[in-house]
């Protein structure tokens, strides 16, 4: 049992109702000056972290990389990359997080491997038809000579799934398939040597204290091998997204994960359309939770945002697994600048940059739906920036961009860069405490020049600040018993308006019309995302409340 933990059931179920905070290494803090984010850089940040009141880290992929997707390119799934440190600072930074009560959650990625990862090299060395090519995805072509792909699947980043292998005499070779990017070949997951190799990768970073596991693209390991076209919307039927046979895999994980003596979390990364199918995931012999990204993507609307509680609670509850609040991630625009805009609904297809931006707009809708995530029932995903309150970077320069989907795309989409600049930390000029003074490098990617009063710093004496905000709100959703897990119930309220209790008397009031509305008569306010002046809540602003009681809920 790690240091500072009791294994009693309480602790034991942490995860239900935690704030768990996405620390993404390349751009958190550099502590060697390369311009790259590392783990010496985390480790010296870690006291920022236990201010900030979250209870575990989830790290992105920290592993050895060619980088062509960030560290979602897995070389070895066993150490670090250098770039980041070693796999001794990992531990010691695994100990050091514990020893201040903060658990940490590594990313695992199945679906797919780097293509320098052994497996892949082994596989394209070896002839077609060889073992080594059977844990992978290998076809001959289509057409008279091959050069068509198996089939018509497309990547997610965009062009056909499949790249065809030269051989080495220079002649063409069979395809291999990829979900992402080239650089990404998928896995076998009917091939019982993919299985192992997960299972034992699983125990590696559980006997290293590891507390849980994201998993990434969670709904798309099993694949048709029929390789049948992508014609059936029916559930269970689309040929390599959430196929029933999943569900064998994440019981044999859950299996390892109970054997701990604190048993070990697993969180998936699940975009699914369909709630009920995606609670299938959360039975209490799969998944614990996982991502609720249907929240994440609602536009600031509160009926499209109560529809979305109502649904992810009504789902959940039947599984009997906590509901995930997230409002942002490495993938996804940043809130502050997704709600400034007309369209605030978030979507791959739709991510465009340029779009008018009302950006204080946006700071004051952010700031609300902070309050409204950390008051719902279950956990919450805050992250890094998130609780500054950066907005979206929307002036990289091409010749500076990483992101696949924007090369994969010709331009078309903008990618992910620009939810992924490096944090400010102090300072009023780029790198702003990123990395040391007088580093030799520059950060990997350019921050914006007006960005002083967004540093960590310079948010810290400000109560108001978003920062303050994040921190207060952690702090009160912590002491308050009613928060975390536990039934909501909706208080009567205008259609503008989305009002619900928590136990017996907080009160959560959100207020998405253009005119201030009247808090409940006596109610005493804890904390506000905005200033409220005569008891009114201003226009996309939210309120945390002492309700007088006895309180007037919504029958139903
Ligand atoms: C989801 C990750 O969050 C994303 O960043 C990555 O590109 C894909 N999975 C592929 O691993
Ligand atoms: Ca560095």
């Amino acid at each position: 049992m790690p240091a500072g933990f009791s294994s009693d059931q309480a602790g034991a179920q942490w995860w239900r109702d935690a704030v768990i905070y996405q620390v993404y290494v390349r751009s958190f803090a550099d502590a060697n000056g390369d311009g790259i984010g590392d783990l010496a850089g985390v480790r010296a940040r870690l006291p920022y972290l236990r201010e900030l009141g979250v209870d575990a880290l989830w790290f992105s992929p920290w592993y050895p990389s060619p980088m062509a997707d960030s560290g979602y390119d897995v070389a070895d799934y066993r150490s670090i990359d250098p770039a980041f440190g070693t796999l001794a600072e990992a531990e010691s930074l695994i100990t050091a997080a514990l020893e201040m009560g903060i658990r940490t959650i590594v990313d695992v990625v199945p679906n797919h491997v780097s293509d320098q990862h052994a497996w892949f090299q082994a596989a394209r060395a070896a002839a077609p038809g060889s073992p080594a090519r059977a844990r992978f995805w290998f076809h001959p072509g289509t057409g008279e000579a091959g050069e068509l792909p198996p089939n018509g699947w497309r990547s997610i980043f965009g062009g056909p799934a499949w790249t065809r292998l030269k051989n080495d005499d220079g002649s063409s070779g069979e395809w291999y398939l990829h979900l992402f990017a080239p650089e990404q070949p998928d896995l076998n997951w009917d091939h019982p040597d993919v299985r192992h190799e997960h299972e034992d990768v699983l125990r590696f970073w559980f006997d290293r204290q590891v507390a849980g596991i994201r998993i990434d693209s969670a709904a798309l390991l099993v694949k048709d091998s029929s390789l049948a076209e992508e014609d059936s919307d029916r559930p269970g039927e689309h040929p390599f997204t959430d196929r029933d046979e999943l569900h064998a895999i994440y019981r044999s994980w859950r299996v390892v994960a109970d054997s701990y003596p604190e048993p070990r979390v697993l969180v998936g990364e699940l975009w699914l359309p369909d709630a009920q199918r995606f609670a299938r995931y959360l039975r209490p012999d799969e998944l614990h939770t996982a991502f609720n990204f249907d929240f994440l993507a609602c536009p600031w609307e509160p009926g499209r945002l109560r529809a979305s509680i109502e649904t992810t609670l009504a789902v959940h509850a039947p599984v009997a697994a906590p509901a995930t609040w997230v409002l942002s991630n490495h993938d996804v625009t940043r809130p502050v600048t997704r709600y400034g805009r007309l369209n605030s609904a978030f979507s791959f297809e739709s991510k465009r940059e340029g779009t008018p931006t009302d950006l204080a707009l946006g700071r004051r809708r952010a700031r609300a739906a902070a309050l409204l995530a950390m008051a719902l029932p279950g956990s919450v995903y805050v992250y890094q920036g998130e609780e500054l309150g950066l907005p979206e970077v929307e002036d990289i320069p091409a010749a500076r961009r990483q992101d696949p989907m924007y090369f994969r795309s010709n331009g078309v989409d903008p990618g992910r860069d620009g939810c992924r600049v490096p944090l400010p930390w102090s300072g009023t000029e780029p790198p702003y405490g990123f990395s040391p003074p007088n580093s030799r490098s520059k950060p990997w990617l350019e921050q914006p020049g007006n960005w002083s009063e967004l540093t960590a710093t310079a948010q810290e004496s400000h109560a108001d600040s978003f920062l303050g905000l994040y921190r207060a709100a952690i702090r009160i959703r912590h002491d308050e018993a009613s928060l975390g897990g536990g039934a909501l119930q909706w208080l009567p309220s205008d259609p503008m308006v989305i009002a619900f209790v928590r136990g017996a008397d907080f009160g959560c009031v959100v207020n998405f019309g253009p005119e201030p509305v009247a808090l409940p008569a006596g109610a005493q306010v804890l904390l506000t995302s905005i200033d409220v002046d005569d008891e009114c809540l201003p226009s996309d602003g939210a309120a945390w409340l002492r309700l007088p009681r006895p309180v007037e809920k919504e029958s139903r």
